[in-house]
């Protein structure tokens, strides 16, 4: 129970730590209120550019990988806890206790934690990103297809009893949630394109 309780912490508080906000801000810009309005890394990238954009998508990558690596190696290999720790991470970054609860769509954070915990799944989900990006150049339709397309790889690949299935299906429901307005817009032939 104390180690499920100070993975839940960790993976919350790393989460929470917005750099898109951080990084924002160290150029002077309030990234709630420039382009979408969201503290992700796609908002920054489209604001301040390429070299903010992918510093920030790194660094928020290695909050997922951090929350799911470390109880990885502190408990010997033990699946549950780390998809415990990313899901702690995912809801940090979208929930933070820093920014009043509010937050980002989770999807780098959801790269990262992936790849410690199930690499394979991750390729296939990063395939299907870069081709609905590259044919649509909407990156919410690309991270939600690629969310949707977690559980159903994992299925395949690590099968129904395994705790990362289930974790796929918390992250598609997770990031798909979190895209409403991205949705919303794409409804109305609003969704920006990169
Ligand atoms: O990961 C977030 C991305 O899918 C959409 O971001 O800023 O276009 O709403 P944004």
């Amino acid at each position: 129970v104390v180690s499920i309780l100070l993975v839940i912490l960790v993976g919350y508080f790393l989460g929470a730590i917005s750099f898109a906000v951080i990084v924002a801000r160290s150029q002077g810009i309030d990234i709630f209120k420039a382009g979408s309005g969201n503290p992700g890394a796609t908002n920054v990238k489209r604001t301040l550019g390429a070299k903010w954009g992918n510093t920030v998508f790194a660094l928020d990558a290695l909050k997922g990988f951090l929350a799911a690596g470390w109880p990885l190696l502190a408990y010997g290999g033990d699946n549950r806890l780390a998809v415990i720790g990313l899901i702690a991470a995912i809801l940090g970054h979208s929930f933070s206790i820093f920014l009043k609860f509010r937050g980002g769509k989770g999807v780098a954070t959801t790269i990262g934690g992936l790849l410690a915990l199930m690499w394979a799944v991750l390729l296939i989900g990063l395939v299907i990103w870069l081709i609905v990006f590259y044919t649509s150049k909407m990156v919410a339709l690309a991270s939600m297809l690629f969310a949707v397309s977690l559980p159903i790889a994992a299925y395949f690949i690590h099968g129904s009893e395994d705790p990362r299935f289930y974790l796929g299906i918390v992250l598609a429901v997770l990031i798909v949630v979190r895209h409403r307005s991205n949705i919303v817009r794409m409804l109305s032939g609003k969704e920006n394109k990169f």
